[in-house]
């Protein structure tokens, strides 16, 4: 597959979550997402254990049966549409409201979008966290996140796009129906949409300066 012309440091400062600039039009070759998650299964992984699964989900029924607890989880009560509207609610004056309103239409287009995303990565975790102390959930997550980003990496590398979502989660129970997932015994940890981008140019993100967080020796 075609690898964009990217430094490190650009693949890993313009490797963005992306919403409204996926071509839901533009079919993903199923050897390209086998190549990005052959290069994630190099991410780190305790002991070697290798508990992690990737359910990779084109079959349009599917992915409309998880658009749809998506979409029941940004509409429930304290939901993700709840907190877009206190927010723009709580601006300061019209200005920011307006910018807010803007700020919102991202995660908004997804919601509605979510279906036509030609291909959704489901990474998913042998054993479940619901009664693990903080350290065995901090080993537990961990399995699966370093993997995780790195087909995000590797996903951008070739020109596709992706957003890590977690909200289906409020859903887990009914998702791993719907693709046969033994939901006792393997957790799912999000859904990722994946889908060529339009136009490959992105721009690092807005973040706080480094002394603002960095701790060095001591808090
Ligand atoms: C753990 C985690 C969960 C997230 N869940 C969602 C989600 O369910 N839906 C969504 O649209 N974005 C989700 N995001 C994306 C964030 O809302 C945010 O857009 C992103 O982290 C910042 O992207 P940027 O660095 O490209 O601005 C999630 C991000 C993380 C790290």
């Amino acid at each position: 597959m075609p690898i964009l012309d990217l430094s490190i440091d650009e693949l890993l400062t313009t490797t963005r979550s992306v919403r409204k600039r996926l071509d839901l039009t533009r079919p993903v070759e199923p050897e390209v997402i086998r190549e990005c998650l052959t290069l994630a299964l190099q991410a780190p992984t305790p002991g070697g254990g290798q508990r992690w699964h990737f359910i990779v989900v084109t079959d349009p029924s599917q992915r409309e049966a998880l658009a749809a607890l998506y979409h029941k989880s940004t509409r429930s009560p304290g939901g993700q549409e709840d907190i877009l509207n206190q927010m723009i609610a709580a601006a300061a004056d019209q200005q920011e409201a307006a910018q807010l309103t803007r700020v919102a239409e991202s995660p908004r287009y997804l919601t509605e979008h979510l279906h036509e995303v030609p291909v959704h990565v489901i990474p998913c975790i042998e054993g479940r966290t619901e009664n693990l102390s903080a350290v065995e959930q901090a080993a537990h997550w961990g399995e699966i996140w370093p993997a995780t980003w790195s087909f995000m990496l590797a996903a951008r590398s070739r020109g596709l796009g992706t957003v890590l979502t977690t909200l289906h989660l409020d859903f887990e129970r009914e998702a791993a129906e719907v693709l046969g997932i033994p939901y006792e015994q393997v957790m799912q940890v999000g859904l990722i949409p994946v889908a060529y981008t339009l136009g490959t140019s992105f721009k690092p993100a807005g973040r706080k300066p480094l002394d603002e967080v960095l701790h060095w020796d001591r808090w």
